[in-house]
Order: structure tokens, then sequence, then C-alpha cells
């Protein structure tokens, strides 16, 4: 088994997803990145990753393949790739796609089935991930060595991927909304907006953590804040009458349906593709 600095990975899709990915391991291992309009592929030749919009060549140079396209485009691109990557195993970070579609795409393959987010940018990402059966447990520290290189990881059943698209892929949305929030309500009582923002991101750092590394329930760590009649109460107390917790319960039950319709929606194409 190859270790992670004589790999050449190839990620193919590199847009938003695709391109951080690419970003993060090319000070560890040769990567290529492919799109079709491959002009606006912004900074990554200049981190000596090799750009082509060929995707079979990038599939068969590599030691592994990453996908990061659109869900609707994962079908057509591993059938494109199945001869070149013949044998080799492919990460496909793409939603609602699941092992079975790809399998039955490019059977010659191995697949990983991951979810990300988008501070995979900063390499902080939190990276869901579940492997097919034949992948064996050498490939699997390799394979997880590479994910380490986006942020954190942490290995789930197939099954849970969907929820997890709508709770971790989708979650900085939600976080960003929340720390959006904070910040106006500082604005409203005049607090400079840098000032206002660097406070909230950190006090969402600093929450996340406490609530990590403390092991507590967020109940037991909120309760700790919660002097009786101080400020904090106050706050609370607002927060419960604009019903915020239903408000994010809500926000996941409504993400989580959208996504098991688009991998519903996406299994009744691809079977279509994979049938012609
Ligand atoms: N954005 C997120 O926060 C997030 C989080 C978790 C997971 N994801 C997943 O990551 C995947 C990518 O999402 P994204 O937001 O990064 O989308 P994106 O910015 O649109 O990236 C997709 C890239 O794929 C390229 N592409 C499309 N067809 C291709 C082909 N046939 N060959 C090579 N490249 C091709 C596109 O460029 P061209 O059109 O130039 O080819 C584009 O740059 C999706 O499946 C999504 O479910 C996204």
């Amino acid at each position: 088994m190859k270790k992670l600095e004589d790999l050449h990975i190839s990620v193919i899709g590199a847009g938003i997803i695709g391109g951080a990915l690419a970003e993060a391991l090319s000070p560890y291992c040769k990567v290529t990145a492919t799109r079709r309009q491959i002009e606006r592929i912004n900074g990554l030749g200049e981190k000596g990753i090799t750009l082509t919009t060929d995707n079979i060549k990038a599939a068969s140079d590599a030691d592994i393949i990453i996908i990061s396209v659109k869900p609707s485009q994962v079908v057509p691109v591993l059938q494109d790739i199945a001869e070149a990557a013949r044998g080799k195993t492919v990460i496909s970070f793409a939603a609602a796609i699941s092992l079975d579609i790809m399998q039955k795409a490019a059977p010659k393959c191995r697949f990983v089935r991951a979810m990300t987010n988008i501070a995979v940018k900063v390499r902080k990402g939190y990276t869901l991930f579940s492997p097919e059966e034949r992948i064996n447990v050498k490939e699997l520290e390799l394979l997880e060595g590479i994910l380490l290189k986006f942020g954190e990881i942490q290995r789930v059943q197939e099954q849970y991927l969907d929820v997890l698209t709508a709770m971790s892929g989708s979650g900085p949305a939600y976080i960003f909304t929340v720390v959006e929030s904070m910040v106006y309500g500082a604005l409203r009582e005049g607090l400079p907006r840098k000032l206002a923002l660097e406070a909230a991101a950190h006090t969402a750092i600093g929450a996340a953590s406490l609530l990590l590394e403390s092991g507590k329930h967020p109940a037991e760590l909120k309760d700790m804040v919660l002097t009786p009649g101080g400020v904090t109460i106050d706050g609370i107390y607002e927060l419960e009458e604009s019903r915020i917790r239903t408000a994010f319960m809500k926000a996941i039950g409504s993400a989580s349906a959208r996504s098991r319709v688009l991998a519903e929606k996406a299994r009744e194409q691809a079977r279509g593709e994979i049938a012609e």
C-alpha cells in the first residue's frame, strides 16, 4: 500500500468543494484537478496542481479519484471514467448519490461516499464517510489519512448520510445565520460592525470547542451561563418566545426531507442513465 506522499489524487469537478479539496491535498501529494470550464479554476495552478479538462486522463493517471461534481453529473462522469478508473478507489462528495448507484455506474471501482461542508476551505470541514465493503483495513487507513487533510472525520452508516447532508453539509449556512443575527442585534446596540462580527464568530468557536472538549450536554453548559436574575436569562427568554428550538428542529426536518427527495430523484435519474 502506497503512502499519502507517493499518491497521485485526481479531483474531478474542481468547483467550490472540489477546489478546496484539491488545494488541501496539494502540499502532501501529486494532485490533478478537472472541470470543463478550465479557465474558471482560480489559484490552483499556482499550488502545483495539474489542471485539465480531460477526466479520463485524470482518472488513469491517479491512484485515487475524488468526485465533486453536482449530483446529476456523477453517473455520467463515472460512466466516462469507468475503464480508466478500473481497480481504483473513488471518493464521492456528491449529495444523494448512493454507493449502490456508483457501483452500478462503474462496477470495477471501489467507492467511498462522503459528505463534508464548506469549512474544508480552511481545513476545518467535518467529513462523514461510508466506505463500501470491498475496501480493506489497510486501504481504509490510507483513505482516512486523506480525509483528515480536510478537517475532522467520522465513519458512519450510509443510511445516515442524507440527514447528515441536511445537518452538517448545510450546517454552516445555519450557523452563519445565527452569527449574522447576533451581529444585527449588536449593530442595533451601536457596536462597530467588525467588532460585532469577530465577537459573534469567536463566541461560536468557543462554545463549540467547550461542547466537544467537555463532553457535557448543551443544556448543562447553558445552565452555567444563566445567573439567576442576570443578563443571559433575559436573552434566552426572548429566544424561547421566538420558538428558536422549534425553528431549528423544523429547519433540519425540512432540509432532511428535501435531501431524501433529491436522493430519490437522483436514484431515478441514475437508474435511467445506467439502463441506457
Ligand atoms: N457547496 C457545499 O457547501 C457542499 C457541501 C457538501 C457537499 N457538497 C457536494 O459537493 C459537490 C459539488 O458542490 P459545489 O458546491 O462545489 O458545486 P460547484 O461549485 O458547482 O462545483 C461542481 C464543479 O463540477 C464541475 N463539473 C461539472 N461537470 C463536470 C464534468 N463532466 N467534468 C469535470 N468537472 C465537471 C463544474 O465546473 P464546469 O461546469 O466548468 O465543468 C463545477 O466547477 C455537490 O455534489 C454537492 O452535493 C457541496
